[in-house]
């Protein structure tokens, strides 16, 4: 998910290694390192947990080997907490082979327990490292690294792009992919590989994009891309058309445009090795064994601000599948209600940045209450997860910008999976219930893909909307936490007064605020609801239109019924209704990107907010 950089030519790998990992620093990470190979065959690597600097003053400190052959890297943990140790690159053969790692390797656990059968060990707590270890073994037997690379990717599950040299092969970078990205540049006498084409940007425009599933072997006069059964492929050069700034973030304009677009990864990583044969795959929930997990008899959700309307929407799905009663919390709230706990109460924190002091705090108070303890979290050790029985992480990657979007879906994703893991243990859903609601989840990505396009005028939209003073957001069921989200993100972008309301709750006092003009979105339930709230939610839009306001429905794609009372519909795939809000929240990211965008305002850093709020 983060940062990769491969070089091989006649100048410093060195410098072109730091180089390229320093503008891959906007796609953010928490270790970064490298392996450089000499021409006398030395190869030396030097891995840091922690920022590029750290890395950089290291190597100038004591310099490397300075070789025309490497690779380096930015990691994001998923796999071992970021530390020196589990940092890439990894090493084979002895340590005459190094590996670095983009994305999730679902099987390393088998594949690493049958190399400790065989006598292999490892150093990290990574299933990068298992990769490191097949290749070296593999190039051992074949001496041909391209060979051995492609042996093992045929071995290996989930997503993953893999950069190897060998000591034995300077002068050439093996390369290859399987759903995570990779790109190739190419030089005069030099060659190069990056996660994108910020990694090589300032050495050259010529690049070339590697397919799915295919091996890539750079050399300074060469570059071969074979299918992963050895075939070579037809590649396509293009022009880099982006200007010096823009790489800082990729080429996107925005972190936060960048995230909205990754929301599909994020809620597919999630998923990535946690669904097995239509079950819920934990690899490991510590403390949280079936047998306490049978014990529960009360959950409560923590969170703050956007991650705790993750919460409330986890709620409806857990006491949905599971039957075990749920209440959502807001920290700062939950610390000081003086709640009932004991031994029977689970806890769940949710807390993109893992550092959110209110829920710091609330989760160690829940702890000494003798409250069981579950932590949804996005970043690898940090402070929550260290402080709770069980850890399911989130695998949205980096989240950069303060408003936070990937890691909202994400972390809707791993409360589902973790209602559909406790329905299962209690029995209270049946094995094909937990599988048809999984296939409903796995389908999200594709579904939200849908939605990123089908959402691409809301920026007309947003423009002639620029110098609105409110916008009113409603929902009913699991579309009230859409309708705050998107008040609040709406808040902290555009700054402008927003707010959300359960549909229901208008008639009891905010109708009021309905004058001509009122801009109001409502979340629109599936007409093929069988709770038949649609009806309900359709005649509160037409309470609102009598009073004036201008209504823009989210709506589920060919419903007729909606349209004769709405201004405007932003369309959204079928799901079915717990499903519906990992789709419909995602036009409401846009509209308050766009709008702030209109508004010339710093998306990714609004005025008053942190990324993290480690003060109470
Ligand atoms: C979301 O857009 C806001 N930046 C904010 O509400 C955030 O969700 C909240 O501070 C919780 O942060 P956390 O997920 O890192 O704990
Ligand atoms: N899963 C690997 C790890 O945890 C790679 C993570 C990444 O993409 O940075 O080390």
């Amino acid at each position: 998910m983060c940062g990769i950089v491969g070089y091989v030519g006649p100048n410093s790998s060195v410098a072109v290694l730091l180089g390229g990992l320093s503008r891959l620093q906007y796609r953010g990470y928490d270790s970064a390192g490298l392996a450089v190979l000499g021409s006398d065959g030395v190869l030396e690597t030097r891995k840091h947990a922690g920022k590029l600097k750290i890395l950089i003053d290291d190597v100038d400190a004591s310099p490397l080997v300075d070789g025309q052959t490497g690779i380096g890297h930015t990691r994001w943990a998923t796999h071992g907490g970021p530390t020196d140790g589990n940092a890439h690159p990894h090493l084979g053969d002895d340590g005459k082979l190094a590996l670095i790692h983009n994305g999730i390797i679902e099987n390393f656990a088998p594949l690493k327990q049958e190399l400790l059968d065989v006598g292999e060990t490892f150093t990290s707590e990574t299933d990068s490292e298992v990769a490191a270890v097949l290749v070296g073994r593999a190039f051992r037997e074949t001496g041909d690294l391209t060979l051995a690379m492609r042996q093992v990717v045929a071995r290996l599950e989930g997503a993953f792009t893999l950069l190897v040299v060998h000591q034995d092969r300077p002068g050439e970078v093996v390369g290859a992919r399987h759903i995570s990205p990779l790109v190739i540049g190419l030089g005069d006498g030099e060659n190069f590989l990056g996660s994108d084409v910020a990694a090589f940007v300032e050495h050259t425009r010529r690049a070339v994009e590697i397919g799915d599933d295919q091996i890539v072997t750079i050399r300074p006069d060469s570059v071969e891309v074979t299918d992963f059964a050895g075939a070579p492929v037809d590649t396509r050069e293009y022009e880099v058309a982006w200007d010096a700034s823009a790489s800082e973030k990729g080429g996107w304009s925005s972190f936060m445009r960048k995230e909205i677009s990754e929301e599909p990864d994020a809620v597919y990583n999630t998923l990535l090795g946690r669904v097995l044969d239509g079950a819920v795959a934990f690899p490991d929930l510590g403390g949280l064994d079936d047998s306490v997990l049978k014990s529960i008899d009360r959950i409560v959700i923590i969170a703050c601000g956007t991650a705790a309307y993750a919460g409330m929407l986890g709620k409806y799905a857990i006491e949905a599948w599971a039957r075990v009663p749920v209440e959502v919390a807001l920290s700062h709230e939950f610390r000081y209600s003086d709640p009932i706990l004991n031994e029977r109460t689970l806890v769940i924190s949710v807390s993109q940045s893992g550092e959110t002091m209110d829920t710091l705090m609330a989760v160690k108070f829940a702890k000494e209450g003798g409250a069981r303890g579950l932590s949804i979290c996005n970043t690898m050790g940090s402070s929550i997860p260290r402080e709770s029985d069980a850890v399911i992480y989130t695998h949205a990657g980096p989240e950069v910008a303060v408003a936070s979007t990937k890691a909202f879906v994400a972390q809707i994703t791993a409360l589902y999976l973790f209602g559909l893991h406790l329905a299962a243990v209690r029995g209270s859903l049946s094995a094909a219930e937990v599988s048809e609601n999984l296939t409903e989840l796995q389908a999200i990505p594709a579904k939200l893909a849908e939605v990123l396009v089908a959402s691409a005028g809301i920026g007309e939209l947003a423009g002639w909307m620029a110098d609105t003073r409110s916008v009113l957001f409603l929902g009913r069921h699991v579309g009230f936490p859409v309708a705050l989200e998107g008040a609040l993100k709406l808040k902290e972008l555009a700054y402008i007064h927003a707010e959300g309301f359960a549909a229901g709750e208008l008639k009891h006092g905010p109708i009021a605020l309905i004058e001509p003009g009122q801009i109001v979105f409502v979340i629109v339930p599936s007409p093929r609801d069988p709770s038949s709230l649609h009806p309900k939610v359709v005649s509160n839009i037409q309470e609102i239109r009598a009073r004036g306001a201008r209504v823009i429905a989210i709506a589920e794609k060919g419903d007729a019924a909606v349209l004769p009372f709405a201004d405007e519909v932003i369309p959204i795939p079928l799901a079915a209704p717990l499903f519906e809000p990992l789709l419909s929240v995602v036009p409401l990211h846009i509209f308050a990107l766009e709008l702030a965008t209109a508004k010339g305002l710093d998306v990714d850093q609004p005025r008053n907010l942190a990324k993290s709020v480690t003060v109470e």
